[in-house]
């Protein structure tokens, strides 16, 4: 299931490259004492400057990235190779930024660095299909830390969407993932609104409509702004789903616009879990799959990013894991990442001894039985059993 393909993932800044079996075993002291900034470089509002260097790279490899002709024509080898070898290497670095020294970003580079080493090492390999597909997917491995941040100002360095490859689709899926949000929702609205259901691509409207809602809901924090734009796109031709779909996000709209305002930036975790609790409830760990929540989750997930963005990492809590992850398994890639596994594993692992881990390990248990189910029962691999067994241990031992 696509929700946990990153189950198996590390989750320490240091050893992202291990195993999480052997992380799981060897790592533990270096695990718990995450999040000590030391003396790196960066302050805590500044561009990372190794982000100048990734969108280089990027837009150097963009015109490969969509289209499969080039990506594998021999003329271009090179030029790819140096790129995605360049990428690789500089994700890697990421951990020396004090910026990026959060465990939600941590998580989101170890995506980005993963996607990133796929892309090069198969491209080396002559498996370019999956080197390009690799790649593409890296563009979400940007975005899943970017989301994280809301933007008041426009990116210092601007971009002519001629300077792009590809359809309407294609530059706006790279313009939102290297922050250049307005375009990009302009684009992706410039998609949806000549979408032509008999020629068009099906499995590119949904996406686009995701996207501007996370970019209304997470960027702009401007639920009006969504209301109003879904409204307007409403058209009898398209697929019933669609409709039912823009129905139900248009009346969770409505719900966000009716709860309190708090600044996340001004309270206290406690705080602010007791609020999310309150707004979200029991009903979000049922039914995990229907589309009912997902605007909700979108909002409150993104009160979350912005509390621990401005707060020291050691004031982020299990609490703040769980809720991360409940609301992340509302929200499939389109909007963000799966990244639902790697927020509850690390609750467990930072917090063994807090009450929460307990609630974290029956959630990812519950997840992992429910991946590995299929028509002949639950079937999980004896590796994956293992390294739950070692996270139930760790609750245990440490009571
Ligand atoms: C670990 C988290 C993280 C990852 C992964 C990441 N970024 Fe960023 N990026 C940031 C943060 C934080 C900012 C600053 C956002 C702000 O202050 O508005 C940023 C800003 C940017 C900017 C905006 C610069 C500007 O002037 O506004 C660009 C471009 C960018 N990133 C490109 C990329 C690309 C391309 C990738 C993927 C190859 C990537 N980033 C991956 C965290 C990340």
């Amino acid at each position: 299931m696509a929700h946990l393909r990153l189950y198996e993932k590390a989750l320490c800044w240091p050893l992202l490259s291990i195993s999480a079996l052997a992380l799981l075993a060897i790592s533990l002291p270096a695990c718990t004492a995450f999040g000590t900034a030391g003396s790196k470089p960066g302050s805590s509002s500044e561009v990372p400057p190794v982000m100048y260097q990734f969108l280089s790279h990027m837009t150097k490899l963009q015109p490969y990235m969509v289209s499969r002709k080039k990506f594998r024509s021999p003329e271009n080898h090179q030029q790819i190779l140096l790129n995605l070898d360049e990428l690789a290497k500089l994700s890697n670095k990421l951990h020396q930024y004090s910026r990026l020294n959060k465990t939600t970003f941590h998580i989101s580079a170890e995506l980005l660095e993963d996607r990133l080493q796929q892309a090069a090492k198969s491209f080396k390999e002559g498996k370019t299909a999956y080197a390009q597909r690799m790649l593409r997917e890296s563009l979400t491995g940007c975005s899943s830390c970017h989301i994280q941040v809301v933007t008041k100002s426009s990116p210092s360095w601007v971009f002519k969407k001629e300077q792009l490859s590809g359809t309407d689709y294609e530059r706006a899926a790279f313009l939102y993932a290297t922050r250049n949000y307005d375009i990009a929702a302009k684009l992706y609205k410039s998609f949806i609104k000549k979408f032509n259901p008999k020629k068009d691509d099906q499995f590119q409207y949904e996406p686009s409509l995701k996207k501007v809602l996370s970019y209304y809901i997470r960027i702009k924090r401007d639920p009006n702004g969504a209301m109003q734009y879904f409204r307007s796109i409403y058209k009898k031709s398209l697929p019933k789903y669609v409709q039912k779909r823009r129905k139900s996000w248009l009346k969770q709209l409505r719900e966000i616009k009716k709860t309190d305002k708090i600044s996340p930036t001004k309270v206290s975790a406690d705080y602010l879990t007791k609020f999310i609790r309150t707004h979200a409830g029991s009903e979000f760990t049922r039914d995990k799959y229907d589309d009912s929540k997902t605007v909700k989750a979108l909002y409150l997930s993104g009160l979350l990013y912005e509390f621990i963005n401005s707060h020291p990492q050691k004031d982020i809590t299990p609490a703040i894991l769980y809720w991360l992850a409940i609301f992340d398994e509302r929200l499939d890639a389109d909007y963000l990442n799966d990244l639902s596994e790697l927020y509850l594993r690390q609750c467990i692992v930072s917090f063994p001894k807090n009450p929460m881990a307990k609630k974290c390990y029956q959630q990812l248990s519950d997840n992992i039985e429910i991946a590995f189910t299929g028509s002949a029962g639950v079937n999980i691999p004896a590796d994956v059993q293992e390294s739950l067994d070692k996270l139930k241990r760790l609750i245990q031992d440490k009571k």
